[in-house]
C-alpha cells in the first residue's frame, strides 16, 4: 500500500527545508526537486561555491558553515527556522578512518545537534541519509533491515550511532525522524566515496572516451541511480506512517563487469582494460533486502540499470548515444 500523503505536493508553500551536505552529489539532485515542489530551501555546506548548485543559487538561501561547529548549526536553525531537516552532510569512509574524532564530530555530533535544535523548534520531519556501512561484511545476504549491525569502518560507526540517536529522539521526544540506507548511489556528478571510482567515475570515463584500468571487475554491489535515490528520499519524507523509520533501499546487484558490458553496448569504443585479481573497493556486503520499505511506502525505482547507464553516458558526454 502506498502511504504517501496525498496532495502533499500542493501543500509545500509553507515548507522550509534545511538541507545539509547541500553542495554534494545527492543534494544536487534533491534540491531542484524540493524547489519544484514549492519548498523554500536553506542549503548548508562547508564548500565556498559548490558546483552542484550552479544554476539554482538565486532560488535558495545558501549558508556556508561547518557541521563540526554546533554554533554554525544552531545559528542556522535559529535564523531560518526550517520546518523540515534533510541531513545529508557527512564525510565518507576514507576521511573517517584517517581521523575518527573528526569523523564523529562531522557525521555524528552534527546529527545530535540538529536533532536537539529540531526538537526545540518543533521541526515536522527529520530525514537523514544513513548507509549500508552500518552492516558488517559477514552479514547474511540479501541483508535485511534488522540484520546485526557490525560496521567495518569508522564511517559505518558514525552512521549507526546517528541511526540510534534518530530512534531515541523519536521515542523520547516524539520527533518524527526517518532515515534511509543506500549502497552504491551512482550518476553524473559523483566524485567522492570509496566505490565512486568503479561506478560513477568509471561511467564518466567511458562517456568521455578516457581509458581506465579496472582491477576488480567481478566485484558486485548494489547500484542505485541517483534519481531513484532522490525519489526514495522524497518518498520516506512524505510517507504518512513509516512504521520502522529506518530502511534499506536497494537498486539492483550487478558486477562491475556487467555494467561495463552494458556501457559497451551503448558505447562500443569504450577504452576500459580489465585485469583480474585486484582487491575489492568496498568492505560492505553486496545485496540488500528493501522489501519493508517498498511495502510500507509503495516505493519502486524508475530506472533499470540499462536505462540509468544510458542516461549517465548521455548526460556526461553531452549528447545522445546511439546503440
Ligand atoms: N553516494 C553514495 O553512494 C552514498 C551511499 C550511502 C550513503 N550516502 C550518504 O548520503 C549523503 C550524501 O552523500 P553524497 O554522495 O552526496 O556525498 P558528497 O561527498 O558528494 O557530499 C557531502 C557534502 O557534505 C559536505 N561536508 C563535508 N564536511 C562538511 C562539514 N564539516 N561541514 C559542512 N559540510 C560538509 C561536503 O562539502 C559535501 O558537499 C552522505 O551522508 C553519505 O554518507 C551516500
Amino acid at each position: 500500500m502506498n502511504t504517501s500523503e496525498q496532495g502533499f505536493q500542493n501543500k509545500t508553500s509553507s515548507v522550509k527545508v534545511l538541507v545539509t551536505g547541500a553542495g554534494g552529489f545527492i543534494a544536487s539532485y534533491l534540491i531542484p526537486e524540493l524547489l519544484d515542489l514549492g519548498a523554500e530551501v536553506v542549503a548548508f555546506d562547508i564548500a565556498k561555491n559548490p558546483a552542484g548548485l550552479e544554476g539554482i543559487r538565486d532560488r535558495i538561501i545558501y549558508v556556508r558553515g561547518d557541521l563540526a561547529s554546533p554554533a554554525d548549526l544552531y545559528r542556522t536553525m535559529m535564523t531560518y527556522r526550517p520546518t523540515e531537516v534533510f541531513h545529508l552532510g557527512s564525510i565518507l569512509a576514507g576521511p573517517c578512518d584517517d581521523n575518527p574524532i573528526q569523523g564523529f564530530k562531522i557525521n555524528f555530533e552534527s546529527t545530535m545537534t540538529l536533532l536537539d535544535a529540531s526538537r526545540a523548534l518543533n521541526v515536522r520531519r527529520f530525514v537523514m541519509i544513513s548507509s549500508i556501512a552500518v552492516f558488517g561484511k559477514d552479514a547474511v545476504e540479501p541483508v535485511q533491515d534488522e540484520a546485526v549491525k557490525n560496521p567495518a569502518n569508522v564511517y559505518g560507526q558514525t552512521k549507526l550511532a546517528s541511526e540510534h540517536m534518530l530512534l531515541w529522539y523519536a521515542r523520547q521526544h516524539g520527533l518524527d525522524t526517518r532515515a534511509l540506507r543506500f549502497a552504491w548511489v551512482f550518476g553524473p556528478g559523483r566524485k567522492t566515496g570509496i566505490t565512486a571510482l568503479y561506478s560513477s567515475l568509471l561511467l564518466d570515463a567511458i562517456a568521455n572516451d578516457e581509458s581506465l584500468e579496472v582491477t576488480n571487475p567481478d566485484e558486485t554491489g548494489d547500484w542505485l541511480y541517483v534519481k531513484d535515490a532522490v525519489k526514495a528520499i522524497l518518498t520516506v519524507w512524505q510517507a504518512k506512517e513509516p512504521g520502522q523509520r529506518i530502511y534499506n533501499v536497494a537498486g539492483g546487484v550487478h558486477s562491475i563487469r556487467d555494467v561495463i558490458e552494458i556501457a559497451k553496448q551503448i558505447k562500443p569504443g569504450a577504452r576500459i582494460t580489465l585485469r583480474e585479481g585486484g582487491a575489492a573497493a568496498s568492505p560492505y556486503p553486496s545485496a540488500y533486502d528493501d522489501q519493508v520499505f517498498r511495502k510500507e511506502t509503495g516505493f519502486k525505482p524508475d530506472y533499470t540499470i540499462e536505462k540509468a547507464v544510458r542516461e549517465h553516458l548521455e548526460i556526461v558526454s553531452g549528447k545522445k548515444v546511439v546503440s
